[in-house]
């Protein structure tokens, strides 16, 4: 099937920036339908203006982008009944989401493909009062949306494989790296792995082995400098299998296996320490630290995509 319309429902954080995303590729025509009237196009020119401040786009370019990019509050707009392709990135709230897509289905084409943007929920149940569910996947972008290369792409119970597969195609002629996950299980693939390392480090400062600071630098000037260059299991291989499996055999039992949050996470929720949010979660954080941390996390993302 040829994909030329494209539609993102939801135009808030996320929406914004993979509209942005789509509009990299001349062969779609983007349009955004939300709820409520919002500023879409300055809200793109405010998240990319890094990127042209870093010389990777120029302003041309993002204009040249936007000008594919229509919006409407209208659901009933031929914006939304042309669609070919649609990723949802509305509230994360399932009744809202199994709303929109059942709008959406009185709509569009019968095979239309369907794709939610949810962190977190199943594909299958958001997908479940459906009567074309086999067009219907997963597709986890992540935070900001305009650099993160990864989008995971979700199976359900009931997605077809080529569908996944269309979706995977599309998604890389737009420069993302989308990686199937065959099963529709809690965290997908990559949000299992960072939360069992959440999990660790947590554990970590709650055992008083080492205080938050530390825990930060252990990842960040040992394997976490490795990371972007050396996944896992490439890792693993490259020191052997045998290294590994001795290796476990002697520390996993001492590893953190709770399947509550834990304790310490409680205790600083009832206190009010929440994060930047606050200005104090496991460490303290002045406006000016809050500031520079998330300006520094996208300059470090541009240099690293991008070497600039
Ligand atoms: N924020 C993140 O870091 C992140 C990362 C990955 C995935 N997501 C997921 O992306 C989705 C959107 O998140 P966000 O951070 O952009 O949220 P957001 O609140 O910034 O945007 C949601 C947008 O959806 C619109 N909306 C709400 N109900 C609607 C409806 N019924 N029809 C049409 N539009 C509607 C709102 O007006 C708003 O503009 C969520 O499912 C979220 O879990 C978020």
């Amino acid at each position: 099937m040829e994909i030329k319309n494209v539609l993102i429902c939801g135009g808030g954080m996320m929406g914004k920036n993979i509209a942005f995303v789509f509009a990299s590729n001349p062969a779609y025509q983007i349009a955004v339908y939300d709820l409520y009237q919002t500023d879409v196009y300055g809200g793109i020119r405010t998240n990319t203006k890094q990127l042209v401040d870093h010389g990777v786009l120029t302003e041309a370019d993002v204009e040249d982008r936007l000008s594919r990019i229509q919006f409407t509050t209208d659901i009933d707009s031929p914006l939304v009944s042309s669609a070919d392709f649609v990723i949802e990135a509305v509230f994360e709230d399932m009744q809202i989401k199994r709303e929109t897509f059942a709008k959406l289905e009185a709509r569009c084409r019968p095979d239309t493909i369907f794709c939610t943007n949810s962190s977190v929920m199943s594909p299958s149940e958001i997908s479940a009062e459906l009567k074309h569910r086999e067009r219907f996947v997963g597709t986890h972008f992540w935070n900001p949306g305009h650099l993160i290369p990864l989008v995971e792409v979700v199976k359900s119970d009931a997605s077809s494989d080529e569908v996944a597969q269309t979706v995977m195609d599309v998604l890389a002629s737009v420069g993302k790296e989308p990686v199937l996950c065959k099963k529709d299980v809690p965290g997908f693939i990559a949000n299992r792995m960072q939360h069992a390392l959440w999990r660790e480090a947590i554990s970590i400062v709650e055992r008083g082995i080492a205080d938050p600071e530390t825990v930060d630098k252990a990842v960040r000037y040992a394997f976490g400098l490795r990371l972007p260059q050396l996944g896992p299991l490439t890792n693993s291989d490259m020191v052997g299998t045998q290294l590994t499996y001795n290796i476990h055999d002697y520390i996993l039992k001492d590893l953190e296996d709770s399947h509550e949050p834990s304790p310490l996470l409680k205790q600083m929720l009832d206190e009010g320490k929440l994060g930047f949010k606050s200005g104090e979660g496991f460490m303290k954080w002045t406006p000016e630290q809050i500031a520079k941390e998330n300006a520094d996390l996208n300059e470090y993302l541009i240099r690293m995509l991008y070497g600039k």
